[in-house]
């Protein structure tokens, strides 16, 4: 056989020491943002159903969590409570009420772990008898009404000495409203960041189930991007960025790469995408069945979302990343 090649990629890919010398992206547990599930109570451990290895912690036992994936090299963490239906009303009051377990369990958490960066989310429906992300009022979710609800939260999440806030709700001028009072209490050093480019998707499912904050009636497409949309993800950044954001989100990442590579090209703000809950669940389910390798799967996902240019990811994930990192 006479073949002349002079170029032959495959040169580049002939052992493991080459192929990681010209490796282009790399997944660090520092890049990584573990969320978790909060409950009122004590010594609470409770899978969430459709989310196999993800719990529901009371207190107690999320801060031995939180040092155990300390320990594992994670340092960042998202908060999210899962409220009693009984205590959710239509402003979402218990949010900013100081002594609601949430509140308390954050600033235990602060206290323990002051190096750890712990993230919040701001929006109602965890707290809403509506389960929207907004105010309702006949039927319809009130943008400007809902503000001086999430300015409340915020503050009081701020007061419990968290890092960063997540203004999850896609209400318009929030970033901006946010950032105005949390610097009007001098809370200039909370960071914000803000789920940008949020969509309407079927993926958060898992999530909803985790905190049954599903909503009451309707669906979120008043508030959450269409799926459909991705130049509009481009007045969202720019909203975002002039209203004084630390990073710009992406969510889903997985379908939504393109975004995040967009979001990556244009803006000079760190890039965060959240693997969500669909997207965690998927895998689980399939490797569960035989169907796929459910590490390899984890690991390609989230190079691939660093790939499309995330500097951050918020994974389910990440316990279980950093453990296999550490062998
Ligand atoms: C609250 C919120 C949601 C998620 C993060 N913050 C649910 C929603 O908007 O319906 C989804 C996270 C996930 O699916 O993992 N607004």
């Amino acid at each position: 056989m006479d073949i002349n090649m002079l170029r032959r990629p495959r040169r580049n890919r002939k052992s493991a020491v080459i192929r990681a010398m010209v490796e282009e992206t790399r997944v660090h547990t520092d890049n990584l943002i573990f969320p978790l599930f909060l409950v009122d109570g004590k010594k609470q451990q409770v899978e969430v159903n459709s989310m196999p290895g993800i719990y529901r912690w009371s207190a107690d036992l999320m801060l031995k969590e939180i040092e155990n994936c300390m320990n594992l090299g994670i340092r960042a963490f998202d908060i999210f409570p899962a409220v009693e239906d009984s205590l959710k009303d239509k402003r979402a009051t218990k949010s900013y009420d100081k002594n609601f377990f949430y509140l308390k369990a954050l600033r235990e958490i602060k206290k323990q772990f002051p190096e750890a960066c712990i993230m919040t989310d701001i929006a109602m429906d965890p707290y809403s008898s509506d389960g929207h992300d907004g105010y309702v009022e006949d039927g319809k979710i009130l943008n400007d009404e809902t503000l001086s609800i999430l300015g409340q939260m915020a503050l009081a999440q701020a007061e419990t000495g968290i890092d960063i806030l997540g203004p999850s709700d896609m209400m318009d001028g929030r970033v901006g409203y946010i950032r105005e009072v949390l610097d009007e209490s001098g809370f200039t050093d909370v960071s914000i960041m803000s789920y940008t480019a949020k969509y309407a998707s079927a993926f958060y499912n898992p999530f909803r189930d985790a905190l049954d904050s599903a909503p009451k009636f309707g669906d979120k497409k008043t508030y959450q991007m269409n799926p459909a949309n991705r130049t509009e993800a481009l007045v969202e950044a720019e909203l975002d960025t002039a209203e004084g954001a630390d990073f710009l989100m992406v969510k889903p990442a997985l379908a939504y790469l393109d975004i995040i590579s967009l979001l990556k090209n244009n803006s000079a703000l760190p890039i965060a995408a959240y693997n969500v809950s669909g997207e965690y669940s998927m895998i689980k389910a399939a490797a569960k069945n035989g169907w796929l390798d459910g590490q390899r799967a984890m690991k390609e996902c989230l190079l691939s979302i660093r790939r499309a240019g995330a500097d951050v990811i918020l994974t389910y994930f990440a316990k279980e990343f950093a453990q296999l990192s550490r062998q």
